[in-house]
């Protein structure tokens, strides 16, 4: 008798505890589980956990489940057993996202290990990285992990593009923070150290002013109100800069895109490299076409990122797996 049918509860809670690591936009952990025994497991979007102003389709909660699914794969596969993906099986109800059944016993591979692994590892980073380049060869890693998901790495290298790309993320900062009702939105997902929550970002979680780097970061603790401008910059600490893309822009390619994205971070967190994410332009129409039709030659950006060693990471916390599996 496997694991998997002697204790199927066991199984269930093991691969939602993996899934819940995943990130998500101000950390809504917008997905809901349901077991099914030695069936498999549900994978659903929840809408009450969405952000109806910043992402009205729901494309950034997908590529957060996106990422909750990839580490349940990983999970089935550490457990010794191939996963089987069925994406949206109910065409009645396109917030079941997927069902992943118990395959067939396999040996999981190094590098499927190794994607385990870091699942603990990863975590979001806010502000300058260090000095500290990141590994050779690594932009050529994460491109390929990122392939194998369907979707598309583009790295923003040159001097003019990474302006072009500056002036984006900008122009959707500054739209999120005079607009009362995109800020307010954001702010009830933002915490004080006083009143912690299990979901959600603590105000403090950048502990330096949000335009201090050249991507400018959102404005958790709403210190541009105090200081409209930040007392240093540090442009030399910027990391890499990467986009992801995909051919078309519809749900099914979302949720690759999620899964794309977080086989790139623990690859990267593998090597020490964490990502801080800047996606405030994509929550802006015309700002999102702009970087479409400048920076990914067609293709539907997905994902603003920047990559480096951190000087510090932060844990956020997760809800009870009790809360999120069914
Ligand atoms: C679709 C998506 C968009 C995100 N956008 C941002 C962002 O613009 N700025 C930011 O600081 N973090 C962003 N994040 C990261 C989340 O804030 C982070 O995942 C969450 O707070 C949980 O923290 P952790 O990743 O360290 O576990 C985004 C994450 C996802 C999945």
């Amino acid at each position: 008798m496997s694991v998997v049918s002697a204790c199927p509860g066991h199984a269930s809670a093991y691969l939602a505890r993996a899934a819940i690591t995943a990130p998500s936009l101000h950390n809504t952990q917008p997905w809901r589980f349901v077991a099914h025994g030695d069936r498999g497991i549900e994978l659903h979007a929840v809408a009450e956990r969405g952000l109806p102003l910043a992402d009205p389709l729901g494309r950034e909660m997908v590529l957060g489940c996106g990422a909750a699914l990839l580490n349940i794969r990983l999970a089935m596969l550490h457990l010794g057993f191939r996963p089987l993906v069925d994406t949206f099986p109910d065409p009645q109800d396109l917030a079941h996202l997927a069902t992943v059944g118990w395959g067939a016993y396999t040996r999981p591979t190094p590098e499927e290990q190794r994607l385990y692994a870091a699942l603990g590892r990863r975590h979001t980073a806010h502000g300058p990285f260090l000095p500290q380049a990141p590994p050779a060869g690594l932009l050529e890693e994460l491109r390929e992990q990122v392939r194998r998901e369907g979707a598309e790495l583009h790295v923003v290298d040159d001097s003019a593009d990474r302006r072009r790309l500056a002036e984006l993320v900008r122009a959707g900062e500054d739209a999120h923070r005079t607009d009362a009702r995109l800020a307010a939105e954001q702010a009830g997902w933002t915490w004080r150290l006083a009143r912690p929550r299990d979901d959600g970002v603590p105000a403090d979680v950048g502990v330096l002013h949000p335009d201090c780097t050249t991507l400018a970061g959102r404005d958790y603790a709403g210190l541009t109100g105090m200081f409209p401008t930040p007392p240093r910059r540090w442009p030399a600490r910027t990391g890499l800069v990467v986009l992801l893309g995909t051919d078309r822009d519809d749900l099914a390619a979302w949720l690759r895109a999620g899964q794309a994205l977080e086989r790139m971070l623990l690859q990267a967190a593998a090597h020490g490299v964490m990502a801080a994410f800047h996606t405030q332009p994509l929550e802006v129409p015309h700002l999102r076409k702009r970087i479409r039709q400048t920076l990914t030659a067609g293709q539907y950006p997905q994902m603003v990122l920047r990559l480096g060693h951190p000087p510090c990471v932060r844990s956020l916390p997760r809800r009870p797996v009790t809360d999120v599996l069914g």
